[in-house]
């Protein structure tokens, strides 16, 4: 069959990689796919927001299968385009890939099927905001309603910081329509766990844990990132944790959808904090995380074809989901200055001593041909993944082979996996 992938980084690259490997697939497209995905894909010059081009390249090229990587757009609509055209492809619908889209939405469903969540409050008016946190307790956490790249959420540790967030979310539209409505909710301590899981509308199935780094510095220091690097699985995420979750949050969020008259179809991406009273919900995303996806899809035995085409017939109960009993660790190179400014397009040497490496894998995030070169050309360049039989081999691993490849200006966090230690 041929597989169309949607998206340029590298969760896509993942995505590609893990397709690649089943023997149902022939060709691979990816648009706009990137250096690295170059490798199993055919890259399409066409943008992920182009859902009309992207459809009708799908058409003639007689693609049997679309997978949308990212976020924007499935919330965008990108799934009733395709399935207007007769086309298959796999994630939520619009109405459904809300639940990424609108946090005030997801809010509100938790609160309406008591999935356990911070206590909140949604507002589209400043001075309602305003006055709400007068008598507020701090520190408090204030999220833009829409997509904002991962950076729409601000903790505020005193009165003032919060009414300068509610200014520049809500009256400056420092993340655009994003800020038309704000969550203002209570601030939660624990450990975050991020549980990926395949959804067919009725039946979830999960796959392994995993956990971000979502800083930009050592220490869970400096700006918030896209990821900065993950391990697999979570040793914090214990059967207990599970358990509770599985009864409490994961099959009453697809069954609340449904009851909603949205159901859900795709990846529904769990963001926990396994607090002092137990698991909630930090937020929901309607896709494989970045870089989540990089230390998950190496371990998944099960073929992703067979999965994802299960969620669409809905059969997903008839799938035997299956890990490998290892672990694994990706860090991310990036450019030094991201988040915020970095130069690109320095020329990465030593990318061919992944190949025929059992267990280490390079996924490209963001790089380019140019004059017959890769050159780097992103803020996250490469996120350079290792298994191992446990996650203190899988972190060793990592970490050598992340000397394996140089490029001008390159920046690592040196202490993903860091709460290893401390399990
Ligand atoms: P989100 O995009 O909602 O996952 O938020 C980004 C990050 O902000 C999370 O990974 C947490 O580290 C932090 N965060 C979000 N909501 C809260 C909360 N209610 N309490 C504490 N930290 C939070
Ligand atoms: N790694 C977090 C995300 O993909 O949203």
């Amino acid at each position: 069959m041929k597989v169309l992938i949607v998206g340029s980084g590298g969760r896509e690259h993942a995505i590609a990689w893990s397709v690649a490997k089943s023997e149902k697939v022939d060709k691979i497209y990816c648009a706009p796919g990137n250096a690295g995905i170059a490798e199993y894909a055919a890259c399409v010059d066409i943008a992920a927001m182009e859902f009309e081009k992207l459809a009708a390249f799908a058409k003639e090229e007689n693609i049997d299968l679309t997978i949308v990587g990212m976020d924007d757009p499935l919330v965008g609509g990108i799934v009733d385009v395709f399935e207007r055209e007769g086309l298959r492809i796999f994630g939520p619908r619009k109405n459904a890939a809300i639940l990424e889209g609108s946090k005030a939405f997801s809010k509100d469903l938790m609160k309406k099927y008591n999935i356990p969540t911070a206590g909140y409050e949604n507002f589209t008016d400043a001075d309602a905001a305003m006055a709400y946190l007068e008598k507020a307790k701090f520190p408090i956490v204030l999220k833009a309603d829409g997509l904002a790249l991962g950076k729409g959420v601000l903790i505020c540790n005193t009165l003032e910081e919060a009414k300068d967030g509610v200014r520049s979310i809500m009256m400056d539209k420092q993340f655009g329509t994003a800020g038309n409505c704000m969550v203002i909710e209570e601030f939660m301590t624990g450990r975050e766990v991020s549980v990926l899981s395949f959804v067919d509308g009725k039946t979830v199935k999960t796959m392994t844990s995993a956990q971000d780094h979502k800083r930009a510095k050592d220490g869970d220091k400096g700006l918030n990132t896209g990821g900065m690097g993950t391990f697999s699985p979570s040793p914090f995420y214990t059967k207990e944790v599970e358990a509770f979750c599985e009864k409490h949050i994961f099959q009453p969020t697809v069954d609340a959808m449904r009851a909603e008259g949205r159901e859900f179809k795709g990846i529904i991406f769990f963001g926990l904090m396994l607090t002092e009273d137990g698991p909630k919900v930090l937020e929901y995303n309607a896709r494989f995380g970045d870089p989540e996806a990089q230390v998950v899809l190496p371990r998944m035995k099960t073929d992703i074809i067979d999965v994802v085409e299960a969620c669409i017939d809905g059969t997903l109960d008839e799938v035997n989901l299956e890990f490998e009993d290892n672990a694994a660790v990706c860090v991310v190179l990036a450019s030094d200055g991201y988040p915020v400014k970095y130069e690109k397009g320095y020329p990465i040497e030593g990318l061919e001593k992944f190949k025929d490496q059992d267990g280490y894998y390079c996924f490209h995030a963001g790089t380019k041909f140019q004059d017959g070169k890769i050159v780097t050309n992103g803020g996250r360049v490469l996120g350079i993944t290792a298994k191992g039989a446990d996650l203190k081999e899988a972190r060793k691993n990592a970490y050598a082979a992340t000397e394996w490849v140089q490029f001008a200006n390159k920046y690592k966090r040196n202490d993903i996996g860091k709460a290893i230690d401390e399990a």
